[in-house]
């Protein structure tokens, strides 16, 4: 009898101790209602930040696109890429790949309302993730669910940015991308993000004087860009930039595939996807299936989203976006 009630309670504990294991694992992943309790509106605030900004600026929205993909493939969504970098400490942003990046005072402002609804609650790493799914949106492509409980991280090196250049052989994009778990497809699918936004002419200038790896540019546009950029690599500041998609700068489309297709895009490792044998028939699938790519695109952006996060207890929720709490 004592031993049968014994090994009841042990059960009990045994079922008890599987129950909290869940609990705690389910806490730490993950979770689109993640700040039920602790900031129900996150999400609107993010939106209404984002829409805001979006219609005074509509260069934002890519930025925050490109922005999250900067983070995310390096230390994984943990907000590494806004810490900003002091006389004393250098941080990503400080890197090369890194030089062009905007959009930061966007991911600041959707913080500072998120701290003034819920103070300390939505990490720098959320707001990111859901400004950038709020862009997708703004520029016409679907929407997308995005889990939610990312921290902050307490890292940010500029010799970790690894991120390839414009003029990257395709073939170490590849590589570099199913390392982080991406497919050859997946990743055609996020270069379709060159279909918003642009690029400063020093990304592309050299290639406007003979053919590199992703094969000779369009006569036509070569000359507009020599118009555009001319022919001296110039500051940052006074480079001029020019649209990837001309037509619908602004609107998260497939026009970007169609434009491979006819060698009218200006960087040479998305040009090199038009020919690449892993990639062309994506790009021919996708030049022609535009509810498809808009579909896949959100997926991807989704799963981007998700890369390498911290969660539970890892890192911290900043208080403010470009700076470490200690
Ligand atoms: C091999 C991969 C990639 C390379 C080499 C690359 C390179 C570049 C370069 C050089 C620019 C222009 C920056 C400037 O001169 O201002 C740019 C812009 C952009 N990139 Fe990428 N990119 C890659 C992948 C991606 C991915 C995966 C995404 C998002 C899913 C993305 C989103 C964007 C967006 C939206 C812009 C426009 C930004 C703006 O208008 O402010 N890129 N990229
Ligand atoms: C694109 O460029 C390649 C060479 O790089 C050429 O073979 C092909 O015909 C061009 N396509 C178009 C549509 O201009």
């Amino acid at each position: 009898m004592v031993t049968m009630v014994g090994s009841v309670v042990v059960i009990r504990l045994l079922l008890m101790v599987q129950l909290l294991l869940a609990m705690a694992a389910t806490g730490e992943a993950l979770d689109t209602a993640y700040y039920a309790a602790t900031c129900p509106d996150a999400e609107a605030i993010v939106h209404n930040t984002m829409e805001r900004l979006h219609y005074t600026d509509p260069t934002l929205a890519p930025a925050l696109i490109r922005l999250l993909f900067h983070d995310c493939f390096v230390r994984g969504c943990d907000a590494s890429v806004l810490i900003a970098p002091t006389p004393r400490y250098s941080s990503e942003r400080a890197a090369i790949p890194n030089y062009a990046l905007r959009g930061f005072g966007a991911v600041d402002a959707a913080k500072r309302a998120l701290e003034a609804a819920c103070p300390g609650a939505v990490s720098c790493a959320d707001a990111l993730a859901l400004a950038a799914r709020d862009a997708v949106e703004l520029l016409g492509g679907c929407r997308y669910d995005v889990a939610l409980g990312r921290r902050d991280g307490t890292r940010s090196d500029p010799w970790e940015v690894d991120l390839p250049a414009p003029f990257a052989r395709l073939d170490d994009v590849l590589a570099y991308f199913a390392a982080r778990g991406f497919s050859a497809e997946e990743t055609v699918v996020l270069f379709g993000a060159h279909t918003v936004g642009g690029a400063h002419c020093s990304s592309f200038r050299y290639r406007l004087t003979g053919p590199d790896s992703g094969g000779a540019m369009d006569e036509t546009l070569r000359r507009d860009m020599l118009d555009t950029c001319g022919a001296a690599d110039l500051p940052l500041d006074t480079d001029p930039a020019a649209f990837f998609d001309p037509d619908t700068p602004f609107t998260v489309d497939n026009n970007y595939y169609a434009q491979l297709m006819s060698n009218r895009t200006l960087l040479q490792v998305d040009q090199e996807a038009a020919t690449h044998p892993d990639t062309a028939p994506h790009v021919a699938y996708y030049a022609a299936s535009p509810g498809a790519f808009l579909q896949r695109f959100s997926e991807a952006m989704a799963k981007l989203s998700n890369a390498g996060v911290l969660e539970g207890d890892a890192g911290e929720v900043r208080k403010v976006c470009s700076r470490y709490n200690t």
